[in-house]
């Protein structure tokens, strides 16, 4: 079944991230790995759309990202960088980022990581993009265990590896499973 803007009426809420065979997504403030080929799908994959993140991660990025609302989630006041829109709570971030969509006419709300940030929503996200990259590090940072009940892969695909990437990656999407879908017919 197709989850679209049209048959949800309001922005998907899709989570964009790229983790390792373990679930790791992140040490010490940033990703223990280098795979600038997955930054240019990740460049592609939320322009033109809001984006909800954590303020640890908009730190370990150090800018607002152009060509995107940034919405960053934090329980302290003050704005960390120049144009990026505070939220403190994660009601308050979704509120914002459907205004910003209606405003540019995006059908998906992008929910950009870190850890605390995905534990925050993956009961409400309604699609994934994965890219899992060959790797086991160590880390503290993870992304919530994807229960096969809950989420349908409905894409895989190996990444092309650029020259410059520490690791092989292969990419995935997961639609969230309609509620009751795999249970025998009554
Ligand atoms: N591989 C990937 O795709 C990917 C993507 C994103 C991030 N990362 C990595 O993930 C790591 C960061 O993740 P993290 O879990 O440590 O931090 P995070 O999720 O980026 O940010 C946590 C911060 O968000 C704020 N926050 C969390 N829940 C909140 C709530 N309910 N209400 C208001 N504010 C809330 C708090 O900010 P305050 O402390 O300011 O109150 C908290 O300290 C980094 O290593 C980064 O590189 C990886």
């Amino acid at each position: 079944m197709s989850h679209d803007a049209d048959s949800r009426g309001r922005p998907a809420l899709v989570a964009v991230v790229a983790m390792a065979e373990n679930g790791v997504i992140g040490r010490d403030g940033a990703m223990p790995w280098s795979v600038p080929s997955d930054l240019k799908r990740y460049r592609s994959l939320t322009m033109g759309k809001p984006m909800i993140m954590g303020r640890k991660t908009l730190e370990s990025i150090g800018r607002v990202l152009d060509g995107r609302d940034t919405i960053v989630l934090t329980r302290s006041a003050s704005v960390p960088f120049d144009g990026a829109i505070v939220a403190d709570s994660p009601e308050a971030a979704l509120a914002l980022a459907t205004e910003r969509a209606k405003t540019r006419g995006a059908d998906e709300i992008v929910i950009a990581g870190g850890g605390e940030i995905y534990r925050a929503f993956m009961d409400r996200l309604d699609r994934l993009l994965v890219t899992e990259i060959a790797a086991a590090p160590e880390g503290d940072a993870v992304f919530p265990p994807i229960d096969p009940a809950l989420w349908e892969k409905v894409f895989e695909a190996p990444a092309e590896r650029g020259e410059r990437d520490s690791a092989a990656s292969r990419f995935r999407i997961y639609e969230r499973r309609a509620a009751g879908a795999g249970s025998p017919p009554a």
